[in-house]
């Protein structure tokens, strides 16, 4: 507490592309806003670099991730951390951003370490397949540490959020709305609109759907079937994903769809898998 008012400190957990980039954005904003502490830990997962330099320790050098991240300051209140806990202990406002399958590993080594009151977010998009079903990267994150969990997600390439170039994304919540506006006033810069959505399920399952979507249209340009059976693809696409997830959550809005994380994540990631044909193609014919 401060002044009366509650302070907030953020650790993020997580350290490649988009985590890196995540830290920039969030460091921005925790330098300026009186309500969060400057420094914002970022965990990282060690690697030994070509240099037989520690990833963390050349973070920590030269303010920038060499690895996922090369070129791009990261803003002098981020500390890459390596040890889990240390990067934790004392925040209340962590941000899960590690790609899925690592997830539950961290979950499970972060039980009765984090500080009471903490609040989660996830940008990570995917789903854990279980004996049981499908389980929400948002709730086995819940589940496993006991704790509240938002998601953000949308049209977010991190390389173009990194230069600053425009995005928007949106928040999932459930119920707590306060808590979905913190969450949306950390994140928001000129140039990333984040706006907010009670529907988590909708956002999570629109950030993990849409790469289905998205392996057709890289198939229609594969094979070369011209935009007018792509643009069929993304929109019967994008309605199936709307079946599928009313399908496994009757909660689910159709709002949702409209927002960043719905058809504009659909329309980048489908023309993202467009580029990446085009690189390969280009390779092969220079192989050739
Ligand atoms: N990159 C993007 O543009 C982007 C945009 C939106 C969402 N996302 C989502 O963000 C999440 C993270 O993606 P990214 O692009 O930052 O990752 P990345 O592919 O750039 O980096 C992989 C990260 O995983 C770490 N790692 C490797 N082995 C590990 C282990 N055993 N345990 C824990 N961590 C390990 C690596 O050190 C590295 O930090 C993913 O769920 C992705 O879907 C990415």
């Amino acid at each position: 507490m401060e002044n009366g008012h509650a302070k907030y400190r953020v650790a993020v957990i997580g350290s490649g592309n988009w985590g890196s980039v995540a830290s920039r954005l969030i460091a921005s904003n925790t330098a300026k806003l009186p309500s969060f502490y400057d420094e914002v830990r970022m965990w990282v997962f060690e690697e030994i670099l070509p240099t037989g330099k520690k990833l963390s320790e050349s973070i920590n050098e030269e303010n920038e991730n060499c690895k996922y991240l090369p070129g791009i300051k990261l803003g002098a209140n981020v500390i890459a951390d390596p040890d889990l806990e240390s990067a934790v202990k004392d925040a209340n406002m962590l941000v899960f951003v590690t790609p899925h399958q690592f997830v539950e590993g961290i979950c499970k080594k972060l039980v009765g370490k984090l500080r009471p009151g903490a609040e989660a977010i996830s940008l990570i998009k995917g789903m854990e397949v279980k004996m049981e079903g499908p389980c929400m990267i948002s709730k086995l994150i819940a589940d496993t540490l006991g704790i509240n969990c938002c998601v953000l997600m949308g049209a977010n390439i991190a390389n173009e959020i990194a230069v600053e170039m425009f995005s928007e994304a949106t928040i999932g919540y459930r119920k707590d709305k306060e808590v979905a506006n913190r969450w949306a006033n950390l994140f928001t810069t000129p140039y990333f609109l984040v706006s907010v959505a009670e529907d988590i399920e909708g956002v999570e399952l629109c950030g993990t759907l849409k790469n289905i979507v998205a392996i057709a249209a890289g198939l229609v340009d594969g094979l070369d079937m011209g935009n007018n059976t792509k643009a069929a693809i993304m929109r019967i696409g994008l309605r199936e994903m709307r079946a599928f997830s009313k399908l496994l959550f009757p909660s689910v809005r159709d709002n949702t769809f409209f927002e960043s994380c719905g058809v504009a994540d659909l329309i980048t990631t489908c023309r993202m898998y467009l580029h990446c044909n085009q690189l390969t193609i280009k390779q092969i014919n220079t192989e050739k």
